[in-house]
């Protein structure tokens, strides 16, 4: 039965929905809250919590198409992407999850009754894996569902030292959700090479797997032990390209319809006609993770999850460049992208000019260094002894002409070599080592601090509330009875209005006022769940159990109020005024300026940013109360709230609403009324990375301050115009005016006074053998000044040779004219070297007349005076 991969995605989701699965949105590619993950790579990571149990949602089933990428980190399939007919660094996998509600039963006959009832593929075709001990799988396989026995294999753990090291029994990751699996797999037949799971020749082509289907039980621990989930869950897997490629008869993944428009296209704009060639199977993957990557924020950079991208980047571009792309053509693919995958995601569609400027600038960039570093590579390699590019060419091609090691190891295996990552690995350690060494830092607080407790927060109405200490650590983070007058600790309260740093938003900074001692908090911070104080007694001691009084710079904190709401209003400003691609990329709210990072392609006008300040101030005049409210998070985005991509919200969310103009996901602290802000003023604008900018602002008094820092600056210049502040500008106009008169006068004194010094020094002129010779230093004349005076001279003085010499804040100028009728004895070009060599310098010209400059002020004169013997040889 013949699908559209589009067409399959939708039959997936709605034959789930008809079972009660809630559809549930893919998840940015980027995990939340996880960094142990560099990419979202399989349908459970954003349920993983509610296998653990530790989240409960409204629903029990759910069912997902989830964008997944594996490149780089622990799942890397970069490298191999171009040589087989299954790996990508793109993938969608479709799931269907159970959180506790169904298990092995309803989980294996939902998978057969979509494959062979919806999708229709032929029972004989199928054969399916269970884990070695797994009877219970086993038997719902062949008396529930029908499968032959000899069609079902028992799968075990690879040896017998290493349990759980299985093809059937999955695990998340070292630690977190696992449980055995079951798996599907296909029969591509007989004229395929390869055998049946477990043989010997699994590997081969002809028995793919399609679908896994897990049963999670377990939640692995670090120490490797295995501790029962609340409820015995379901994880499922189906990779959305293998399935399309056998409902449309083809064998590999690239001859979907999805690759197959996207090479297509990609043929088209690089003029190739053999659509099979490998590069351009590479850059259809390659643009999909690419523009999926850049539509979930991550941006091109030279660490972590922006290195892979400028990874997949940079080999999309070398793959283009072996077409025979003579110019950037990667971005041009990202709308064909859109066309055929946007429906399915509206956020890729949303972000399509953003995506489009970063690949071009990318590849801009790399173009520049791409023909010398391949050059440099072909050197290498035709001088090369063995099989192994060594580490150091590695690195050099790394780090002077930006080619990731995997670029290079690329072009090292379609010449059959290999590349010696050891030594480039060294070789990239020691620059680590290098960097760190020039780069120390003091050492921190740990904020890995072990405690299981709840702090409430109280901060929203108060900044001043009773509590009781729970826990106090040391600055290290041991935990203690109680910190002594003087020492450095954090301390951990039942209730506090103190916000700790999260969403942007600083820290904030106070008094726990106990009985007879004070502790000063200088900053706050989350542990989990608790609220630390961090900072030392100032007085007295400070205990676990003791009762205090929690006291926030209120001050303080009422600036980081004001800069808050206003970041909630410029955020919407610029969206309003830049356009709707814009996305929040960081913020960070203190007491005296709140900072934006956001997504957008060039420097923003000054007419633009006078308009998103005008806007701002506009709703500050319009005085909005500010309202908060807990909704549900399907409930909040439905009423338009504006969310950040990518960030993983409780069910329970808190709205942040300012009149119709703002609504927002925040958890931060605002003022009551927009007109609490009084001013907003942005102070700078600028980039920080390709494709993102950043906005400094300020509000309230650090506003008015900054007016004030411009009246005073204004104050100053108007006194040094000897004006008032409503007359400056024409005076300072005047200023620079006539000192643009006077530096032209200045110019055309001194070239008076060089002529009139050039007529009497022509007197001083000596005669060799009927020319006449003058050799001088002229003092309060330009360089530029000498060419004119030569002229004048040569004409005065007839049949003669001049050479000049003048400094002018610290450089020497010569120059020599040679009348006509002298140049067959002396060039002046030659003269003027004589002089210029012994001057530190060099010069040039005609035979009649040349020019030099030099440095060395101290040898000037010697110089001169050799000029009259060096003549007297040669005329
Ligand atoms: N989480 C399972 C997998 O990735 C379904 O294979």
């Amino acid at each position: 039965m013949y699908m559209t991969t589009a067409e399959l995605r939708e039959a997936f989701l709605s034959f789930f929905k008809q079972q009660e699965h809630q559809i549930v949105a893919s998840s940015s590619l980027v995990p939340h809250d996880d960094p142990t993950l560099l990419f979202t790579n399989a349908g459970m990571n954003q349920f993983k919590d509610c296998f653990l149990g530790t989240e409960k949602r409204s629903y029990t089933r759910a069912v997902s198409s989830q964008r997944c990428v594996r490149a780089g980190g622990k799942h890397n399939d970069l490298e191999n992407v171009g040589y087989t007919a299954r790996h990508h660094t793109f993938f969608e996998m479709l799931g269907n999850f159970s959180f506790g509600d169904y298990f092995k039963h309803d989980a294996i006959r939902y998978a057969w009754q979509f494959l062979t009832e919806v999708v229709k593929l032929p029972k004989e075709r199928l054969l399916v894996t269970v884990y070695e001990s797994d009877d219970e799988a086993f038997d719902i396989w062949a008396k529930e569902i029908g499968v032959p026995v000899d069609r079902i294999i028992r799968i075990g753990d690879k040896s017998a030292d290493k349990p759980y090291e299985s093809d059937n029994f999955w695990q998340m990751g070292d630690t977190g959700p696992c449980g055995p699996c079951t798996e599907i797999f296909y029969d591509h037949g007989e004229h395929i090479w390869g055998g049946p799971p477990g043989s010997p020749e699994e590997d081969g082509d002809r028995f793919i797997e399609i679908w896994n289907l897990v049963f999670m039980q377990f939640n692995r621990q670090s120490d490797g032990t295995m501790e029962p989930l609340p409820k015995p869950s379901v994880d499922t897997g189906m990779g959305l390209e293998r399935i399309a490629a056998i409902l449309q008869g083809v064998h590999s993944n690239y001859e979907i319809d999805i690759f197959q428009f996207l090479i297509k296209a990609t043929a088209t704009i690089l003029k190739v006609s053999d659509l099979t060639d490998k590069s351009l199977r590479v850059i259809a993957d390659h643009i999909r993770s690419c523009s999926f990557l850049i539509a979930d924020g991550v941006m091109p950079s030279n660490e972590g999850r922006g290195y892979v991208l400028r990874r997949i980047i940079r080999r999309a571009v070398r793959h283009g460049n072996k077409l025979g792309a003579d110019k950037p053509f990667f971005h041009l693919l990202a709308k064909g992208l859109v066309t055929e995958m946007g429906a399915a995601y509206p956020e890729l569609a949303q972000q399509l000019p953003v995506i489009e400027k970063v690949l071009l600038v990318e590849e801009e960039q790399f173009l520049r260094t791409l023909d010398r570093g391949l050059a440099l590579l072909d050197e290498a390699l035709r001088g090369l002894d063995g099989d192994t590019v060594p580490g150091e060419t590695v690195f050099k091609l790394y780090d002077t002409y930006g080619f990731p090691a995997d670029l290079t190891a690329d072009i090292a295996r379609e010449r059959e070599l290999n590349i010696d990552q050891d030594g480039f690995d060294k070789a990239m350690e020691q620059q680590r080592q290098r960097a760190k060494q020039a780069n120390q830092f003091g050492v921190d607080y740990n904020q890995n601090i072990a405690i299981d407790g709840k702090s409430e927060f109280k901060g929203y109405d108060a900044t001043e509330y009773p509590a009781s200490v729970v826990a106090v650590f040391t600055k290290d983070g041991e935990s203690v009875k109680g910190l002594e007058t003087g020492a450095d600790g954090q301390v951990v309260l039942d209730n506090t209005p103190f916000y700790a740093e999260s969403g942007g938003q600083c820290g904030d900074m106070g008094e726990l006022l106990m009985e007879d001692g004070s502790f000063v908090v200088t900053d706050t911070q989350k542990s989990g769940d608790a609220i630390v104080h961090i900072g030392y007694v100032s007085q007295g001691e400070i205990h676990v159990g003791e009762a205090l009084s929690a006291k926030v710079d209120e001050v303080r904190r009422n600036s980081i109020r004001l800069n808050h709401t206003a970041t909630h209003l410029m955020h919407a400003a610029l969206r309003k005024v830049l356009g709707e691609h814009v996305q929040q990329k960081g913020s960070q709210v203190a007491p005296e300026r709140l900072r934006f990072d956001f997504s957008h392609f060039e420097s923003i006008s000054g007419n633009s940013i006078r308009t998103i300040e005008q806007l701002v101030n506009e709703q500050i005049r319009a005085n909005y109360s500010v309202q908060t409210k807990l909704m549900d998070l399907d409930e909040a985005k439905a009423s338009g709230a504006m969310a950040l991509f990518g960030e993983k919200y409780d069910e329970k969310v808190r709205v942040v609403g300012m009149g119709e103009f703002s609504t927002e996901l925040c958890g931060g602290t605002h003022v009551e009324r927009t007109g609490d802000i009084g001013l907003f003023r942005i102070m700078s604008e600028g980039g920080i990375a390709s494709g993102v900018r950043r906005i400094e602002a300020v509000t309230g008094r650090y506003a008015l301050d900054s007016l004030y820092n411009l009246a005073d600056q204004l104050n100053e210049v108007s006194g040094l115009v000897k004006g008032d502040m409503s007359s400056a500008r024409d005076k300072v106009q005047q200023v620079v005016e006539r000192s643009k008169w006077l530096e032209k006068e200045v110019e055309r004194l001194n070239a008076k006074l060089t002529a009139l010094a050039g007529s009497s020094l022509a007197e001083q002129a000596i005669e060799i053998n009927g020319v006449k010779v003058l050799v001088s230093q002229l003092e309060g004349t330009s360089p530029k000044a000498l060419r004119s005076t030569v002229d004048d001279l040569k004409s005065k003085l007839g049949t003669c040779v001049v050479a000049l010499a003048t400094v002018s804040d610290g450089k020497i100028g010569i120059a020599v004219g040679v009348s006509k009728d002298a140049t067959s004895k002396v060039k002046a070009g030659e003269l003027v070297n004589v002089v210029a060599q012994q001057v530190g310098g060099k010069g040039g010209g005609r035979p009649d007349f040349a020019q030099a400059g030099g440095s060395d002020e101290a040898a000037l004169p010697a110089a001169l005076e050799s000029v009259t013997p060096w003549l007297q040889e040669r005329l």
